[in-house]
């Protein structure tokens, strides 16, 4: 009875999801569960403010253009001062690539600023 239950769960809860391959989430997908938390735009979301205090064009990464996949990668994989390193166990060098093609093609937010006007 048990395992029908776990079974049934896993049906359903791969019918709930809209890619075929659900295990191997898009750039999109991977942005959201990996960069949102301190990329989106406005307050509460460190980087979006250290990189406004930076100058950076679109403080948000979502939707700059001005980002090269190399350097990308390598903040990625290094980590940046506050940005913590991912492994490739973490993220592969593709899902980078499709996260990186997710955030250029994206439209940039509409500008709240992150930090309180001086
Ligand atoms: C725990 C918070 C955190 C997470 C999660 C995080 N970052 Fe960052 N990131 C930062 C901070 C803070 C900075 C600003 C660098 C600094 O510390 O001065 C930064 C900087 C960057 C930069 C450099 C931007 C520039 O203009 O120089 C890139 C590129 C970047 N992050 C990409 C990513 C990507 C892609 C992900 C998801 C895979 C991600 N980050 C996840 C905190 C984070």
């Amino acid at each position: 009875m048990k395992k029908l239950a776990i079974l049934s769960l896993v049906v359903v809860l791969g019918a709930c999801s809209k890619a075929p391959n659900a295990e191997q989430p898009d750039g999109e997908e991977n942005y959201a569960l990996n960069c949102a938390g301190c990329h989106n735009p406005g307050p509460g979301h460190p980087a979006t403010m250290l990189l406004e205090q930076l100058g950076r064009p679109v403080p948000a990464l979502i939707g700059r253009k001005d980002l090269e996949l190399d350097y990308l990668r390598s903040v990625v994989r290094q980590g940046l001062i506050e940005m913590p390193p991912f492994r490739s166990t973490e993220l592969s060098d593709e899902q980078i690539e499709d996260i990186y093609k997710y955030i250029k093609s994206a439209e940039p937010p509409k500008q709240a600023p992150a930090l309180a006007p001086e």
